[in-house]
């Protein structure tokens, strides 16, 4: 019988002492963490994303503001926001919402924010500190899914992870932090020719490709761990990229909605906080 990693549950343990700790942080040092999200364009998922960013930020006590532009303005005003949050104390963390509308340079744009308080961990300087394996800000995704397989106590060390989608935000730290909890790691992307060859090898299997029921079970292993990153919408409903018979074939698996996503935004949160202790210990 498979097991659900219910992400929903253990995200809402983790806000709960999270919050638990804003208080103590606020008390002892008057500081209350403040995140500014940047918004450009009106992209759906990204409103959603960043609904559900400031209602978490909002119930466990950080100062979260969100900054949305239309898109019809230059990059300097976009990037001239960005260096106002990067000068203001009460702000600790700073995240430019992915995607930006195409008419922007998103990298350009999104390396104005200061590695001390780049709270996705995905900025160049925290992705070198990953890479040469000094773990400062670590990606949400892939830490959120880290903490998800270390609270089921399902090992790293030694197995076989097989990811699929190499995108800076989840594939490619995923890979990193894999590596560097002695997992051996294959990545696998569009243009990975016979796909299933990988896949029905790994005994922890990451997708994040972003098509529905794209992994099938004849891809997976019997009893391997199956981690779905895919939002996808259809017809107003969510589906992962894995099938439900493929699950059914899995020792462990994370369900959609409830599984990686709720993790994501606690440990973007957990980030907003980290980043405010060094606020706390003047080290920014
Ligand atoms: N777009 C999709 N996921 C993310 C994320 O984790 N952070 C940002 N900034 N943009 C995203």
């Amino acid at each position: 019988m498979a097991v659900i990693l219910d992400g929903k549950e253990l995200a809402k343990k983790k806000r709960e002492e999270l919050k638990e700790k804003i208080l103590k942080l606020k008390e002892k040092s008057g500081i209350i963490p403040g995140l500014a999200i940047v918004r450009v364009g009106n992209n759906s998922a990204s409103e959603t994303y960043v609904h559900n960013k400031l209602k978490a930020c909002q119930e466990v006590g950080i100062n979260a503001l969100e900054k949305h532009f239309l898109g019809m303005e230059s990059e300097e005003e976009i990037i001239s926001a960005i260096e106002q949050y990067n000068q203001d104390e009460n702000i600790d963390g700073i995240i430019v919402q992915s995607p930006l509308p195409d008419n922007y340079n998103e990298n350009y744009v999104a390396s104005k924010v200061l590695g001390a308080k780049d709270a996705d961990g995905f900025g160049i300087e925290n992705l070198g500190y990953l890479l040469s394996n000094q773990e400062h800000v670590l990606a949400a995704t892939p830490k959120g899914i880290l903490n998800l397989l270390d609270a089921y106590q399902i090992p790293l060390e030694g197995k076989h992870v097989v990811i699929v989608g190499r995108s800076v935000i989840v594939g490619r730290p995923m890979a990193i932090m894999c590596l560097n909890r002695h997992a051996t790691v294959t990545m696998c992307h569009s243009k990975t020719d016979n796909l299933a060859k990988y896949t029905k090898e790994a005994d922890i299997l990451i997708s994040a490709v972003g098509k529905p029921y794209f992994i099938d079970d004849e891809m997976v292993k019997d009893g391997a761990v199956l981690i779905d990153v895919g939002m996808n919408r259809v017809d107003g409903k969510w589906f992962g990229d894995i099938t439900p018979r493929a699950q059914e074939k899995a020792s462990f698996y994370t369900p959609v909605p409830g599984g990686v996503g709720p993790m994501t935004v606690v440990t973007l949160l957990e980030n907003v906080y980290e980043l405010s202790l060094k606020r706390e210990r003047k080290d920014r």
